[in-house]
């Protein structure tokens, strides 16, 4: 079977709406008409309006890298899926190794967020990956399983279609050093199998799975060329159309 690939902007707290609209515009005829991999913008949220405005009738998508898994409410600070849906934003990145870390989220809030997304029809892009200290361990795939139990509960086979899942190491993330395309296909065949134990096979052979950490053009091909793996998250290297757009078009 064969998934199409996902590259996708993980923007994180940089640029300004200028900045942000100057890398569109910059980038839209760099991959105008590139049809082989799916391409999306992680925006900050203050952003997204800027970015879906330059983005609108191309081939690029454009989501939140976090929302709140309740409707609305009294949250300040955070982003609602209706405020999401309202500005024409379309996807979701959940549990980002960035909000384990500083912003203390769990397996539980994960999964609250991921069935927010399903309901209200925003594809979510689920992120996991182990820190250095449980690689070193031995313990990657043991992690890896949780995060996928936790993620999951209660989501159904036939709810599961438009996740997707990214997998993160987190000892890889902005350190240059990224996980052999070997390691990637390996942690990318747990997951998968986990995927199948949990929702079942049919559903498990669809699902893409993403990599990222230290994504960079040189890298690439390698890593998406594995069978296993399914497009990239990228951080640093999607901040100009020029280097993200060489990933794209790895
Ligand atoms: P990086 O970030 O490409 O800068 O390592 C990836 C991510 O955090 O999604």
């Amino acid at each position: 079977m064969s998934r199409k690939a996902l590259i996708a902007a993980n923007w994180k707290m940089y640029k300004t709406p200028a900045e942000a609209k100057a890398f569109v515009d910059a980038f839209l005829p760099l991959v105008a008409g590139h049809t082989r991999d799916e391409i999306a913008l992680f925006p900050s949220p203050v952003l997204l309006p800027t970015v879906i405005a330059a983005a609108k009738g191309s081939n690029v998508s454009v989501g939140c890298q976090n929302i709140h898994f309740a409707e609305e409410g009294a949250y300040t600070g955070e982003t609602s899926i209706g405020q999401l849906k309202a500005v024409g934003g379309t996807h979701t990145l959940i549990g980002h190794s960035e909000r384990r870390q500083y912003f203390a989220e769990t397996d539980e809030i994960v999964n609250k967020k991921l069935h927010t997304a399903l309901k209200h029809g925003i594809g979510p892009v689920v992120c996991i990956g182990e820190v250095l200290a449980e690689r070193e361990a031995g313990l990657t795939a043991d992690v890896l399983k949780t995060q996928i139990a936790g993620a999951f509960a209660g989501i159904t086979p036939e709810a599961a279609g438009p996740i997707v899942i990214a997998y993160e190491p987190v000892w890889a993330i902005g350190t240059g050093k990224t996980a052999t395309p070997e390691m990637a296909a390996d942690a990318h065949r747990i997951i998968r199998a986990e995927v199948a134990k949990l929702l079942g096979a049919d559903v498990a052979v669809a699902i893409r799975i993403l990599y990222g950490g230290s994504v960079k053009p040189d890298n690439a091909t390698s890593l998406i060329g594995q069978e296993e793996i399914d497009g990239a998250l990228v951080g640093g290297a999607s901040l100009k159309p020029d280097s993200f757009t060489a990933i794209v078009k790895y």
